[in-house]
Protein backbone atom coordinates (compact mmCIF):
# COMPACT_ATOMS: atom_id res chain seq x y z
CA UNK A 1 0.00 0.00 0.00
CA UNK A 2 2.74 2.41 1.05
CA UNK A 3 4.63 1.80 -1.95
CA UNK A 4 1.63 2.30 -4.20
CA UNK A 5 0.92 5.89 -2.13
CA UNK A 6 4.40 7.03 -2.84
CA UNK A 7 4.31 5.91 -6.68
CA UNK A 8 0.90 8.27 -6.85
CA UNK A 9 2.67 10.91 -5.04
CA UNK A 10 6.23 10.72 -7.12
CA UNK A 11 3.53 11.01 -10.22
CA UNK A 12 2.50 15.01 -9.61
CA UNK A 13 1.32 17.15 -12.20
CA UNK A 14 4.03 19.47 -13.69
CA UNK A 15 2.82 23.40 -13.73
CA UNK A 16 3.09 23.63 -17.56
CA UNK A 17 0.50 20.55 -18.20
CA UNK A 18 -1.85 21.84 -15.28
CA UNK A 19 -1.62 25.29 -16.88
CA UNK A 20 -2.72 23.08 -20.62
CA UNK A 21 -5.31 21.44 -18.59
CA UNK A 22 -6.95 24.62 -17.21
CA UNK A 23 -6.79 25.96 -20.92
CA UNK A 24 -8.65 23.31 -22.27
CA UNK A 25 -11.19 23.16 -19.43
CA UNK A 26 -11.94 26.68 -20.16
CA UNK A 27 -12.37 25.89 -23.77
CA UNK A 28 -15.10 22.71 -23.21
CA UNK A 29 -16.62 25.31 -20.77
CA UNK A 30 -16.98 28.15 -23.63
CA UNK A 31 -18.71 25.44 -25.70
CA UNK A 32 -21.37 24.21 -23.04
CA UNK A 33 -22.25 27.97 -22.31
CA UNK A 34 -23.75 26.58 -18.63
CA UNK A 35 -26.73 25.01 -20.88
CA UNK A 36 -28.67 23.28 -18.44
CA UNK A 37 -28.34 19.39 -18.46
CA UNK A 38 -31.28 17.72 -19.33
CA UNK A 39 -31.65 16.40 -15.52
CA UNK A 40 -32.21 20.10 -14.72
CA UNK A 41 -34.42 21.01 -17.01
CA UNK A 42 -36.60 18.51 -18.94
CA UNK A 43 -39.85 19.13 -17.12
CA UNK A 44 -41.03 21.28 -14.88
CA UNK A 45 -41.58 18.65 -11.57
CA UNK A 46 -38.40 16.63 -12.13
CA UNK A 47 -36.32 20.31 -12.28
CA UNK A 48 -38.67 21.71 -8.91
CA UNK A 49 -37.97 18.22 -7.03
CA UNK A 50 -34.08 18.63 -7.74
CA UNK A 51 -33.72 22.32 -6.52
CA UNK A 52 -35.86 21.94 -3.24
CA UNK A 53 -33.57 18.93 -2.86
CA UNK A 54 -30.82 21.11 -3.18
CA UNK A 55 -32.26 23.90 -1.02
CA UNK A 56 -33.26 22.00 1.45
CA UNK A 57 -31.61 18.99 2.92
CA UNK A 58 -34.64 17.83 5.03
CA UNK A 59 -36.43 17.63 2.18
CA UNK A 60 -34.28 16.11 0.05
CA UNK A 61 -33.84 12.97 2.58
CA UNK A 62 -37.71 12.84 2.95
CA UNK A 63 -38.13 12.82 -0.86
CA UNK A 64 -35.18 10.54 -1.51
CA UNK A 65 -37.23 7.75 0.67
CA UNK A 66 -40.55 8.46 -0.50
CA UNK A 67 -39.25 7.08 -4.42
CA UNK A 68 -37.18 4.68 -2.67
CA UNK A 69 -40.20 3.37 -1.23
CA UNK A 70 -42.81 3.92 -4.24
CA UNK A 71 -42.57 1.01 -6.47
CA UNK A 72 -43.74 -1.24 -3.27
CA UNK A 73 -46.62 0.71 -2.99
CA UNK A 74 -49.68 -0.43 -4.77
CA UNK A 75 -52.52 1.45 -3.58
CA UNK A 76 -53.53 5.40 -3.60
CA UNK A 77 -53.82 5.39 -0.13
CA UNK A 78 -50.83 3.59 0.30
CA UNK A 79 -48.84 6.40 -1.62
CA UNK A 80 -50.90 8.88 0.01
CA UNK A 81 -50.21 8.22 3.63
CA UNK A 82 -46.26 7.78 2.60
CA UNK A 83 -46.61 11.36 1.00
CA UNK A 84 -48.27 12.87 4.25
CA UNK A 85 -45.84 11.01 6.72
CA UNK A 86 -42.57 12.08 4.93
CA UNK A 87 -43.42 15.49 3.11
CA UNK A 88 -46.08 16.32 5.23
CA UNK A 89 -43.94 18.07 8.08
CA UNK A 90 -41.96 20.06 5.51
CA UNK A 91 -45.40 21.59 3.43
CA UNK A 92 -44.87 24.71 4.77
CA UNK A 93 -41.82 25.13 2.82
CA UNK A 94 -43.49 24.03 -0.34
CA UNK A 95 -44.72 26.02 -2.75
CA UNK A 96 -48.35 25.93 -3.81
CA UNK A 97 -49.78 22.92 -5.48
CA UNK A 98 -47.54 20.94 -4.07
CA UNK A 99 -48.42 22.06 -0.69
CA UNK A 100 -51.77 21.12 -1.76
CA UNK A 101 -50.80 17.89 -2.02
CA UNK A 102 -48.86 16.66 1.25
CA UNK A 103 -51.47 17.05 3.51
CA UNK A 104 -53.95 14.88 2.85
CA UNK A 105 -56.25 12.18 4.20
CA UNK A 106 -55.84 8.90 2.77
CA UNK A 107 -58.98 8.04 2.06
CA UNK A 108 -59.71 11.55 0.14
CA UNK A 109 -60.25 12.31 -3.86
CA UNK A 110 -57.60 14.20 -3.04
CA UNK A 111 -55.39 11.28 -2.23
CA UNK A 112 -55.81 9.42 -5.37
CA UNK A 113 -55.18 12.83 -7.12
CA UNK A 114 -51.96 12.90 -4.95
CA UNK A 115 -50.89 9.48 -5.42
CA UNK A 116 -51.60 10.10 -9.29
CA UNK A 117 -48.92 13.13 -9.51
CA UNK A 118 -46.33 11.22 -7.35
CA UNK A 119 -46.56 7.94 -9.76
CA UNK A 120 -45.73 10.21 -12.76
CA UNK A 121 -43.69 12.58 -11.21
CA UNK A 122 -40.96 9.92 -10.08
CA UNK A 123 -41.69 8.10 -13.63
CA UNK A 124 -40.88 11.25 -15.45
CA UNK A 125 -37.70 11.30 -13.13
CA UNK A 126 -36.86 7.96 -13.68
CA UNK A 127 -36.93 8.57 -17.59
CA UNK A 128 -34.35 11.54 -17.40
CA UNK A 129 -31.80 8.86 -16.79
CA UNK A 130 -33.34 5.49 -17.72
CA UNK A 131 -33.27 4.76 -21.45
CA UNK A 132 -36.66 2.37 -21.88
CA UNK A 133 -37.89 -0.57 -19.76
CA UNK A 134 -36.27 -3.58 -22.17
CA UNK A 135 -34.01 -3.96 -25.28
CA UNK A 136 -36.72 -3.07 -27.68
CA UNK A 137 -37.64 -0.05 -26.42
CA UNK A 138 -33.87 0.95 -26.50
CA UNK A 139 -33.13 0.38 -29.98
CA UNK A 140 -34.46 3.94 -31.01
CA UNK A 141 -32.47 6.25 -28.50
CA UNK A 142 -29.28 3.94 -29.01
CA UNK A 143 -29.85 4.89 -32.86
CA UNK A 144 -30.14 8.63 -31.96
CA UNK A 145 -27.07 8.36 -29.64
CA UNK A 146 -24.97 6.91 -32.43
CA UNK A 147 -26.29 9.24 -34.81
CA UNK A 148 -24.80 11.69 -32.72
CA UNK A 149 -22.13 10.10 -32.92
CA UNK A 150 -22.13 8.80 -29.12
CA UNK A 151 -21.13 5.24 -28.60
CA UNK A 152 -23.23 3.43 -25.62
CA UNK A 153 -22.91 0.38 -23.64
CA UNK A 154 -26.48 -0.88 -22.20
CA UNK A 155 -26.86 -1.92 -18.80
CA UNK A 156 -29.90 -3.63 -17.54
CA UNK A 157 -30.94 -2.28 -14.30
CA UNK A 158 -30.84 -4.71 -11.49
CA UNK A 159 -28.46 -5.68 -8.32
CA UNK A 160 -28.65 -7.44 -5.23
CA UNK A 161 -31.38 -9.95 -6.35
CA UNK A 162 -33.10 -11.83 -3.51
CA UNK A 163 -34.26 -14.77 -4.67
CA UNK A 164 -32.65 -17.67 -7.31
CA UNK A 165 -35.59 -16.81 -9.57
CA UNK A 166 -34.68 -13.30 -10.42
CA UNK A 167 -30.89 -13.91 -10.56
CA UNK A 168 -31.69 -16.55 -13.38
CA UNK A 169 -34.84 -14.36 -14.60
CA UNK A 170 -31.98 -11.44 -15.05
CA UNK A 171 -29.19 -13.29 -16.31
CA UNK A 172 -31.99 -14.67 -19.36
CA UNK A 173 -32.47 -10.84 -19.51
CA UNK A 174 -29.01 -10.18 -20.84
CA UNK A 175 -29.26 -13.34 -23.14
CA UNK A 176 -32.35 -12.32 -24.84
CA UNK A 177 -30.54 -8.36 -24.83
CA UNK A 178 -27.31 -9.43 -26.51
CA UNK A 179 -29.71 -11.71 -29.06
CA UNK A 180 -31.97 -8.39 -29.89
CA UNK A 181 -28.85 -6.27 -30.22
CA UNK A 182 -27.23 -8.28 -32.21
CA UNK A 183 -30.00 -8.84 -34.99
CA UNK A 184 -31.01 -5.02 -34.76
CA UNK A 185 -27.51 -3.09 -34.30
CA UNK A 186 -24.96 -4.91 -35.94
CA UNK A 187 -26.73 -3.83 -39.54
CA UNK A 188 -27.75 -0.13 -38.57
CA UNK A 189 -26.02 2.13 -40.76
CA UNK A 190 -24.76 4.39 -37.63
CA UNK A 191 -23.20 1.31 -36.91
CA UNK A 192 -20.29 1.86 -38.47
CA UNK A 193 -16.86 3.13 -35.75
CA UNK A 194 -17.47 6.20 -34.80
CA UNK A 195 -13.35 6.62 -35.30
CA UNK A 196 -12.08 3.81 -37.16
CA UNK A 197 -9.40 1.83 -36.02
CA UNK A 198 -10.89 2.63 -32.13
CA UNK A 199 -10.76 -0.83 -30.27
CA UNK A 200 -13.83 0.82 -28.37
CA UNK A 201 -15.63 0.65 -31.48
CA UNK A 202 -14.63 -2.99 -32.70
CA UNK A 203 -18.33 -3.78 -32.07
CA UNK A 204 -21.53 -0.48 -31.49
CA UNK A 205 -22.71 -3.20 -28.92
CA UNK A 206 -21.50 -2.93 -25.58
CA UNK A 207 -22.96 -3.90 -22.14
CA UNK A 208 -22.34 -3.39 -19.01
CA UNK A 209 -23.28 -5.60 -16.03
CA UNK A 210 -23.79 -5.64 -12.04
CA UNK A 211 -22.60 -9.42 -10.98
CA UNK A 212 -24.69 -8.86 -7.64
CA UNK A 213 -27.98 -9.43 -9.81
CA UNK A 214 -26.60 -12.74 -10.90
CA UNK A 215 -26.52 -14.53 -7.73
CA UNK A 216 -29.12 -14.53 -4.96
CA UNK A 217 -26.68 -15.60 -2.16
CA UNK A 218 -23.43 -13.22 -3.33
CA UNK A 219 -21.78 -12.84 0.32
CA UNK A 220 -18.02 -12.78 1.41
CA UNK A 221 -18.71 -15.41 3.57
CA UNK A 222 -19.45 -17.40 1.19
CA UNK A 223 -16.60 -16.29 -1.14
CA UNK A 224 -15.82 -19.62 -3.23
CA UNK A 225 -19.53 -20.58 -4.26
CA UNK A 226 -20.00 -17.10 -4.66
CA UNK A 227 -17.37 -16.52 -7.08
CA UNK A 228 -18.10 -20.24 -8.99
CA UNK A 229 -21.77 -18.75 -9.51
CA UNK A 230 -21.06 -15.57 -10.66
CA UNK A 231 -18.00 -16.98 -13.11
CA UNK A 232 -20.11 -19.41 -14.39
CA UNK A 233 -22.90 -17.02 -15.43
CA UNK A 234 -20.99 -14.21 -16.19
CA UNK A 235 -19.36 -16.90 -18.76
CA UNK A 236 -22.87 -17.84 -20.27
CA UNK A 237 -23.32 -13.79 -21.14
CA UNK A 238 -19.86 -13.44 -22.64
CA UNK A 239 -20.04 -16.27 -24.82
CA UNK A 240 -23.14 -15.07 -26.27
CA UNK A 241 -21.61 -11.97 -26.15
CA UNK A 242 -18.67 -13.27 -28.56
CA UNK A 243 -21.05 -14.90 -30.46
CA UNK A 244 -22.20 -11.66 -31.59
CA UNK A 245 -19.26 -9.59 -31.37
CA UNK A 246 -20.31 -7.28 -28.29
CA UNK A 247 -17.99 -5.93 -26.04
CA UNK A 248 -18.48 -6.28 -21.89
CA UNK A 249 -17.92 -4.62 -19.01
CA UNK A 250 -18.20 -5.29 -15.30
CA UNK A 251 -19.34 -2.85 -12.81
CA UNK A 252 -17.70 -2.23 -9.80
CA UNK A 253 -20.54 -1.94 -7.38
CA UNK A 254 -19.86 -1.60 -3.23
CA UNK A 255 -17.22 -2.57 -1.10
CA UNK A 256 -18.83 -5.84 0.27
CA UNK A 257 -19.03 -6.80 -3.19
CA UNK A 258 -16.15 -6.23 -4.75
CA UNK A 259 -13.56 -8.67 -4.12
CA UNK A 260 -15.99 -10.92 -5.56
CA UNK A 261 -16.51 -9.32 -8.85
CA UNK A 262 -12.84 -8.72 -9.59
CA UNK A 263 -12.19 -12.09 -8.63
CA UNK A 264 -14.98 -13.68 -11.10
CA UNK A 265 -13.77 -11.01 -13.62
CA UNK A 266 -10.37 -12.51 -13.89
CA UNK A 267 -11.72 -15.80 -14.00
CA UNK A 268 -13.86 -15.00 -16.61
CA UNK A 269 -11.15 -13.37 -18.62
CA UNK A 270 -8.07 -15.22 -17.52
CA UNK A 271 -9.30 -19.02 -18.68
CA UNK A 272 -8.62 -20.46 -21.85
CA UNK A 273 -11.81 -20.14 -23.57
CA UNK A 274 -11.84 -15.88 -23.01
CA UNK A 275 -8.35 -15.40 -22.86
CA UNK A 276 -8.60 -13.79 -26.75
CA UNK A 277 -11.70 -11.72 -25.43
CA UNK A 278 -11.36 -8.12 -27.04
CA UNK A 279 -11.10 -5.58 -24.09
CA UNK A 280 -13.04 -7.08 -21.24
CA UNK A 281 -13.78 -3.83 -19.36
CA UNK A 282 -13.44 -3.92 -15.39
CA UNK A 283 -14.11 -0.48 -13.55
CA UNK A 284 -11.79 0.88 -10.77
CA UNK A 285 -13.26 3.48 -7.66
CA UNK A 286 -11.08 6.63 -7.08
CA UNK A 287 -12.64 7.15 -4.32
CA UNK A 288 -11.58 3.71 -2.60
CA UNK A 289 -8.09 4.33 -0.62
CA UNK A 290 -6.76 0.81 -1.93
CA UNK A 291 -7.89 1.57 -5.57
CA UNK A 292 -3.86 2.24 -6.00
CA UNK A 293 -3.14 -1.56 -4.97
CA UNK A 294 -6.52 -2.39 -7.05
CA UNK A 295 -4.98 -0.91 -10.55
CA UNK A 296 -1.45 -2.46 -9.87
CA UNK A 297 -3.50 -5.59 -9.99
CA UNK A 298 -5.60 -5.65 -12.80
CA UNK A 299 -2.62 -4.60 -14.73
CA UNK A 300 -0.46 -7.26 -13.50
CA UNK A 301 -3.80 -9.60 -14.76
CA UNK A 302 -3.74 -7.67 -18.01
CA UNK A 303 0.08 -8.69 -18.53
CA UNK A 304 -0.50 -12.16 -17.62
CA UNK A 305 -3.20 -12.79 -20.03
CA UNK A 306 -1.67 -11.66 -22.73
CA UNK A 307 -3.91 -9.48 -23.55
CA UNK A 308 -5.15 -6.27 -22.76
CA UNK A 309 -8.45 -5.67 -20.74
CA UNK A 310 -9.99 -1.99 -20.78
CA UNK A 311 -10.56 -0.01 -17.43
CA UNK A 312 -13.44 2.47 -16.74
CA UNK A 313 -12.54 4.46 -14.15
CA UNK A 314 -15.02 6.34 -11.94
CA UNK A 315 -15.19 7.82 -8.76
CA UNK A 316 -17.20 5.18 -7.31
CA UNK A 317 -21.11 5.46 -7.08
CA UNK A 318 -21.74 4.73 -3.34
CA UNK A 319 -20.04 7.16 -1.16
CA UNK A 320 -22.82 7.79 1.09
CA UNK A 321 -24.03 4.68 1.38
CA UNK A 322 -20.57 3.25 2.61
CA UNK A 323 -19.67 5.95 4.78
CA UNK A 324 -22.95 5.63 6.87
CA UNK A 325 -22.45 1.88 7.22
CA UNK A 326 -18.83 2.80 8.57
CA UNK A 327 -19.91 5.41 10.86
CA UNK A 328 -23.05 2.99 11.61
CA UNK A 329 -20.37 -0.25 12.76
CA UNK A 330 -17.22 2.05 13.73
CA UNK A 331 -15.30 0.79 11.07
CA UNK A 332 -12.84 2.47 9.50
CA UNK A 333 -13.92 4.13 6.34
CA UNK A 334 -12.38 2.55 3.20
CA UNK A 335 -12.84 5.52 1.12
CA UNK A 336 -11.39 9.06 1.02
CA UNK A 337 -13.38 11.58 3.46
CA UNK A 338 -12.57 14.61 1.25
CA UNK A 339 -13.88 14.67 -2.44
CA UNK A 340 -11.15 16.60 -3.42
CA UNK A 341 -9.17 13.78 -2.28
CA UNK A 342 -11.02 11.31 -5.12
CA UNK A 343 -10.51 14.03 -7.11
CA UNK A 344 -6.70 14.19 -7.03
CA UNK A 345 -6.76 10.16 -6.33
CA UNK A 346 -8.40 10.21 -9.69
CA UNK A 347 -6.30 12.14 -11.62
CA UNK A 348 -3.10 9.89 -10.47
CA UNK A 349 -4.96 6.69 -11.64
CA UNK A 350 -5.91 8.51 -14.95
CA UNK A 351 -2.01 8.92 -15.26
CA UNK A 352 -1.04 5.80 -14.26
CA UNK A 353 -3.52 4.32 -16.82
CA UNK A 354 -2.21 6.58 -19.58
CA UNK A 355 1.14 5.28 -18.84
CA UNK A 356 -0.08 1.82 -19.19
CA UNK A 357 -2.62 2.15 -21.95
CA UNK A 358 -0.89 -0.24 -24.40
CA UNK A 359 -2.40 -3.61 -21.37
CA UNK A 360 -5.58 -1.17 -20.40
CA UNK A 361 -7.36 0.92 -22.29
CA UNK A 362 -8.60 3.95 -20.52
CA UNK A 363 -12.12 4.26 -20.25
CA UNK A 364 -11.98 7.69 -18.25
CA UNK A 365 -15.35 7.58 -16.82
CA UNK A 366 -16.78 11.55 -15.48
CA UNK A 367 -18.60 14.51 -16.05
CA UNK A 368 -15.94 16.31 -14.29
CA UNK A 369 -14.40 19.18 -16.79
CA UNK A 370 -10.87 19.04 -15.00
CA UNK A 371 -11.01 15.38 -14.69
CA UNK A 372 -11.62 14.91 -18.15
CA UNK A 373 -9.44 17.30 -19.34
CA UNK A 374 -6.60 16.37 -17.24
CA UNK A 375 -6.59 12.65 -18.54
CA UNK A 376 -7.14 14.00 -22.16
CA UNK A 377 -4.15 16.83 -21.70
CA UNK A 378 -1.82 14.16 -20.23
CA UNK A 379 -2.58 11.34 -22.29
CA UNK A 380 -1.71 14.12 -25.13
CA UNK A 381 1.88 14.94 -23.61
CA UNK A 382 2.48 11.32 -23.88
CA UNK A 383 1.99 10.73 -27.19
CA UNK A 384 -1.40 9.23 -27.00
CA UNK A 385 -3.67 9.51 -29.81
CA UNK A 386 -7.82 9.72 -29.67
CA UNK A 387 -7.80 6.07 -30.60
CA UNK A 388 -5.56 4.71 -27.32
CA UNK A 389 -8.53 5.99 -24.74
CA UNK A 390 -12.01 6.80 -24.41
CA UNK A 391 -14.61 9.12 -22.40
CA UNK A 392 -17.56 8.12 -20.68
CA UNK A 393 -20.66 9.90 -19.33
CA UNK A 394 -24.11 8.67 -17.94
CA UNK A 395 -27.03 8.81 -19.84
CA UNK A 396 -28.94 12.08 -19.01
CA UNK A 397 -26.41 13.63 -17.16
CA UNK A 398 -24.22 15.91 -18.92
CA UNK A 399 -25.15 16.38 -23.06
CA UNK A 400 -23.53 19.55 -23.45
CA UNK A 401 -20.32 17.90 -21.92
CA UNK A 402 -20.71 14.81 -23.88
CA UNK A 403 -21.41 16.76 -27.52
CA UNK A 404 -18.27 19.49 -26.80
CA UNK A 405 -16.02 16.05 -26.81
CA UNK A 406 -17.43 14.46 -29.38
CA UNK A 407 -17.04 17.90 -31.77
CA UNK A 408 -13.15 17.70 -30.70
CA UNK A 409 -12.92 14.37 -32.33
CA UNK A 410 -12.88 12.16 -28.66
CA UNK A 411 -15.05 8.83 -28.43
CA UNK A 412 -17.49 9.28 -26.03
CA UNK A 413 -19.40 6.47 -24.55
CA UNK A 414 -22.74 6.50 -22.68
CA UNK A 415 -23.91 4.34 -20.01
CA UNK A 416 -27.46 3.69 -21.01
CA UNK A 417 -29.83 1.90 -18.10
CA UNK A 418 -32.68 -0.25 -19.07
CA UNK A 419 -35.75 -1.54 -16.81
CA UNK A 420 -38.65 -0.89 -14.43
CA UNK A 421 -38.69 1.44 -11.29
CA UNK A 422 -38.48 -1.50 -9.08
CA UNK A 423 -35.41 -3.13 -10.30
CA UNK A 424 -33.55 0.78 -11.05
CA UNK A 425 -34.82 1.97 -7.78
CA UNK A 426 -30.94 2.11 -6.64
CA UNK A 427 -29.77 3.65 -9.82
CA UNK A 428 -32.00 6.31 -9.11
CA UNK A 429 -31.46 7.13 -6.22
CA UNK A 430 -27.78 7.25 -6.67
CA UNK A 431 -28.33 9.62 -9.62
CA UNK A 432 -30.19 12.39 -7.37
CA UNK A 433 -28.00 12.01 -4.83
CA UNK A 434 -25.31 12.64 -6.90
CA UNK A 435 -26.74 15.60 -8.45
CA UNK A 436 -28.02 17.43 -5.63
CA UNK A 437 -24.97 16.66 -3.51
CA UNK A 438 -22.94 19.29 -2.29
CA UNK A 439 -19.80 18.32 -3.63
CA UNK A 440 -21.07 17.75 -7.11
CA UNK A 441 -19.53 18.85 -9.95
CA UNK A 442 -22.84 18.97 -12.25
CA UNK A 443 -24.58 20.89 -9.64
CA UNK A 444 -21.56 23.48 -9.39
CA UNK A 445 -21.79 23.95 -13.00
CA UNK A 446 -24.97 24.44 -13.98
CA UNK A 447 -27.37 24.92 -10.87
CA UNK A 448 -24.80 27.08 -8.06
CA UNK A 449 -22.99 28.46 -11.35
CA UNK A 450 -19.33 28.79 -9.50
CA UNK A 451 -16.44 30.50 -11.38
CA UNK A 452 -15.02 27.96 -14.00
CA UNK A 453 -11.63 28.62 -12.71
CA UNK A 454 -12.64 27.45 -9.42
CA UNK A 455 -14.05 24.59 -10.85
CA UNK A 456 -10.71 23.76 -12.82
CA UNK A 457 -8.22 23.88 -9.99
CA UNK A 458 -5.91 20.87 -9.57
CA UNK A 459 -7.22 18.80 -6.78
CA UNK A 460 -4.73 18.15 -3.39
CA UNK A 461 -4.88 14.37 -2.18
CA UNK A 462 -4.94 14.57 1.69
CA UNK A 463 -6.98 12.14 4.09
P1 LIG B 1 -17.91 14.68 -9.44
O1 LIG B 1 -18.99 15.60 -8.99
O2 LIG B 1 -16.62 15.25 -9.81
O3 LIG B 1 -17.63 13.59 -8.32
C1 LIG B 1 -18.63 13.05 -7.51
C2 LIG B 1 -18.02 11.85 -6.84
O4 LIG B 1 -17.04 12.24 -5.88
C3 LIG B 1 -19.01 11.02 -6.05
O5 LIG B 1 -19.74 10.13 -6.88
C4 LIG B 1 -18.07 10.27 -5.12
O6 LIG B 1 -17.46 9.18 -5.76
C5 LIG B 1 -16.99 11.30 -4.82
N1 LIG B 1 -17.26 11.99 -3.56
C6 LIG B 1 -18.34 12.77 -3.26
N2 LIG B 1 -18.24 13.25 -1.99
C7 LIG B 1 -17.07 12.75 -1.49
C8 LIG B 1 -16.40 12.90 -0.24
N3 LIG B 1 -16.89 13.65 0.76
N4 LIG B 1 -15.22 12.26 -0.07
C9 LIG B 1 -14.68 11.50 -1.05
N5 LIG B 1 -15.26 11.33 -2.26
C10 LIG B 1 -16.44 11.95 -2.48
N6 LIG B 1 -19.74 4.00 -10.21
C11 LIG B 1 -19.49 2.79 -9.63
O7 LIG B 1 -19.33 2.73 -8.42
N7 LIG B 1 -19.44 1.66 -10.39
C12 LIG B 1 -19.58 1.68 -11.74
O8 LIG B 1 -19.50 0.62 -12.38
C13 LIG B 1 -19.82 2.93 -12.36
N8 LIG B 1 -19.96 3.03 -13.70
C14 LIG B 1 -20.07 4.27 -14.28
C15 LIG B 1 -20.10 4.39 -15.66
C16 LIG B 1 -20.09 5.64 -16.26
C17 LIG B 1 -20.09 5.74 -17.74
C18 LIG B 1 -20.06 6.81 -15.45
C19 LIG B 1 -20.01 8.17 -16.04
C20 LIG B 1 -20.10 6.69 -14.09
C21 LIG B 1 -20.11 5.44 -13.48
N9 LIG B 1 -20.13 5.31 -12.11
C22 LIG B 1 -19.90 4.08 -11.53
C23 LIG B 1 -20.51 6.49 -11.27
C24 LIG B 1 -19.29 7.25 -10.80
O9 LIG B 1 -18.63 6.47 -9.84
C25 LIG B 1 -19.65 8.58 -10.14
O10 LIG B 1 -20.58 8.35 -9.14
C26 LIG B 1 -20.21 9.63 -11.04
O11 LIG B 1 -19.62 9.58 -12.29
C27 LIG B 1 -20.01 11.03 -10.45
O12 LIG B 1 -18.66 11.37 -10.50
P2 LIG B 1 -18.13 12.57 -11.44
O13 LIG B 1 -16.67 12.46 -11.60
O14 LIG B 1 -18.95 12.56 -12.65
O15 LIG B 1 -18.57 13.86 -10.63
C1 LIG C 1 -24.44 2.95 -10.74
O1 LIG C 1 -25.19 1.96 -10.88
C2 LIG C 1 -23.40 3.87 -12.77
O2 LIG C 1 -22.74 1.78 -11.91
C3 LIG C 1 -23.20 3.04 -11.56
O3 LIG C 1 -24.73 3.89 -9.99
Amino acid sequence: MAAVMEQIIANTLNPDTNREIVNFGREIFGDIDRAQPSFLSKNYWTSKIMQWSMAQPAFKINMFRLVDVLPTLRSSNAIAAHVTEYLGPLADSLGGVARWGVRINPKSFRAKLTALAVRIGVRQMAAQFIAGNDPRDALKPLRRLRRRKIAFTCDLLGEFSLSEQESLAYLERYMNALSIFGREINSWSESTPIISGHPGELSPVCISVKLTALYSQCSILNFERTVATLSERLSLIVRKAKEIKALVYVDAEDVSSNDMIYESFRRVFGSTEFKDFPFPGIVLQAYAKGSGELLNQLLEFARKRGAPIAVRLVKGAYWDHETILSQQNNWPSPLFARKESSDANYEALSRILIDNHKIALPAFASHNVRSLAHACIYARKCGLTQKDFELQMLFGMADPIAESFVARGYLVRQYVPLGDTLPGMGYLIRRLLENTSNESFLRHTFFDENQVDDLLRGPVLSE
